[in-house]
């Protein structure tokens, strides 16, 4: 767990990619990657040649889609962060407008590699799940979980099951229909929520987490009444009410009051590895927000305890929100989260919004650069290298010994080179344009008959005269026939021959053929037949496997 970020800016330095904002529409329809797509893809790639290939270029940018109320998608800290995620050399911000995330199905909205998308007042979460299952891109934060982070009944439910601190607490649920019936019994200075007993002081909580209408009972020996919580307005964010009796309608979680130093640690994290903290006065104490001369809150810095970290960490994987802000209460020597808020930034931080954009960024490459084919890995900062003090000087720390271990037994390459010269063979090149690019390749069950036949030929003079002039080698004649009349007929996807026309002579001999003489031609060109894997031989090709290796 860092606090500060460890890891590094993109490949570039320079912004190359715009952040794309409302109307962008990403990248073409046909550009995104449905599984169907992916498997008919990776069919189509089986035919390729091996040789053939390359490390291609990214046909378009990673895409990272912002799907929020646009009241956060155009905030200062989304718009600060994502204007350096664009700095990423292959990533690319778009932000689905406010009006198509309302108003249009989900098929109408813009495409995405990567999905920034959250729950806030007002968001239609089903339509971002139900994008989210048709399109299948990469979620920052899950989507059905937000569902969970609505109810503080199914927070504290998870954080228990996580086993992390949390306050003593019971759910008292109410039917609206008969709000009376409850297993509530209310003293003057407790409550007995299901038979658990919580004296004053107790805090009392909405089940819905949207509700920030939040109290706290005095016990009669502070005074008794109530301090009553409420989303921050202006100036305040409670007020003491000389109320002493517990809501009689609604449901509410009860639970112990932490007695903490007067502050708040918020805690944001960006990732299980990363967590931002920062103390706020608690609005449970006189209610009067602290703010500066600019009229921001004013916030205390905070560093978070080995234990804390371990909290964030399992905050954000519990919630499976990569960015998660959360509330903890420290009292009593612990540290108990009384809130799980799921996506939140941190404000006016640069340093935050630095590190935020970095690590989304890293994380975003490392999952994405392979599938489209970006060479990536993440970058080193001088504060990653691991230098350690030791008797004989400096040194850099051995971190680990990675070893790429892969068995011997690689199978055959079921594929035959040969040289030819016969003019039948130029004959058939020239016919199927071979002298355009200098290269031929014959698939089709017409064409590579047309090959059997030249073979069946050449072999059937090679058995009259012993003294003819044909140069091809008889051996190789023979397995190219054996191999063009398996499985008596072609169906043109498990054998190929390709020709490439060498009038300059022998191309550089392989490692295996080095040492064979090497001479210029100058009559007559060369041809390679190469044939590859027909996919209905296995295991290890026992046809293939032993002509293959059969030297000229
Ligand atoms: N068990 C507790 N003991 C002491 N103080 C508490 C407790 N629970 C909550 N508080 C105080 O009440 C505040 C509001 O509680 P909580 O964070 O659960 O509600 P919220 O309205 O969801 O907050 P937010 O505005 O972060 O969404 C906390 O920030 C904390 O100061
Ligand atoms: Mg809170």
């Amino acid at each position: 767990m860092s606090e500060t970020g460890g890891e590094g800016w993109g490949q570039s330095g320079n912004p190359t990619t715009v952040f794309a904002y409302e109307g962008h529409q990403g990248p073409e329809e046909g550009g995104m990657k449905n599984e169907g797509e992916m498997r008919k893809g990776e069919e189509e790639g089986q035919g390729k040649e091996e040789d053939e290939d390359y490390d291609s270029p990214p046909e378009r940018q990673i895409v990272v889609g912002i799907c929020s109320m646009m009241k956060k998608s155009k905030s200062k800290p989304m718009t600060q962060i994502m204007e350096r995620l664009c700095k990423f050399e292959y990533i690319t911000v778009v932000i689905f407008p406010e009006e198509v995330i309302l108003n249009e199905p989900v098929d109408k909205w813009p495409l995405c590699d990567c999905l920034v998308s959250f729950h806030s007042k007002g968001f239609p979460l089903d339509k971002a799940v139900e994008y989210a299952n048709l399109r299948n891109p990469l979620l920052i934060n899950d989507l059905n979980m937000q569902y969970y982070i609505q109810d503080r009944r199914e927070v504290y439910r998870i954080l228990q099951e996580e086993g992390i601190d949390l306050p003593r607490y019971a759910v008292l649920t109410r039917d609206p229909d008969r709000p009376e019936e409850c297993n509530l019994v209310e003293g003057e200075d407790h409550v007995e929520v299901n038979g658990e007993v919580f004296p004053k002081p107790f805090v009392e909580k909405p089940v819905c987490a949207e509700d920030h209408n939040v109290y706290i009972y005095y016990p009669t020996s502070a005074g008794g009444g109530s301090q009553r919580l409420f989303r921050k307005i202006g100036s305040r964010s409670s007020v003491y009410s000389p109320e002493s009796c517990v809501r009689k309608t609604g449901s509410y979680i009860y639970e112990e009051f932490m007695p903490t130093d007067g502050t708040d640690v918020k805690v944001y994290t960006v990732g299980p590895d990363y967590a931002h903290a920062e103390a706020r006065k608690s609005p449970a104490l006189d209610g009067k927000v602290e703010r500066d001369s600019e009229g921001k809150e004013i916030r205390y810095p905070v560093m978070l305890t080995a234990m804390e970290k371990l909290v964030a960490r399992k905050v954000c994987l519990a919630f499976k929100q990569t960015v998660c802000g959360f509330d903890l209460l420290r009292a009593n020597g612990h540290s108990f989260v009384c809130d799980v808020n799921g996506f939140s930034f941190v404000k006016n931080s640069m340093k935050y919004y630095d590190d935020c954009a970095k690590v989304l960024g890293n994380m975003v490459m490392r999952e994405l650069a392979p599938q489209f084919h970006i060479p990536w890995s993440i970058p080193m900062e001088a504060e990653d290298i691991p230098i350690v003090p030791t008797t004989s000087g400096t040194m850099m720390e051995l971190r680990c010994v990675i070893a790429i271990i892969r068995h011997g037994d690689r199978t055959p390459k079921q594929k035959m080179k040969m040289e030819v010269r016969h003019p039948l063979f130029f004959e058939l090149f020239e016919k199927y344009g071979g002298y355009k690019s200098g290269k031929l390749k014959l698939k089709k069950p017409k064409q590579l008959q047309e090959v059997l036949d030249i073979a069946r030929l050449l072999l059937a003079e090679l058995g009259q005269h012993t003294d003819c002039e044909i140069e091809e080698k008889k051996g190789k004649l023979e397995q190219l026939k054996t191999v063009l009349e398996m499985y008596g007929h072609f169906s043109g996807i498990n054998r190929k021959v390709q020709l490439t026309y060498l009038p300059n002579g022998q191309p550089k001999a392989s490692s295996e053929e080095e040492g064979r003489e090497s001479q210029p031609y100058t009559i007559f060109g060369h041809f390679y037949f190469c044939f590859i894997r027909p996919q209905d031989i296995s295991p290890k090709s026992t046809v293939f496997g032993p002509m293959c290796s059969c030297k000229p």
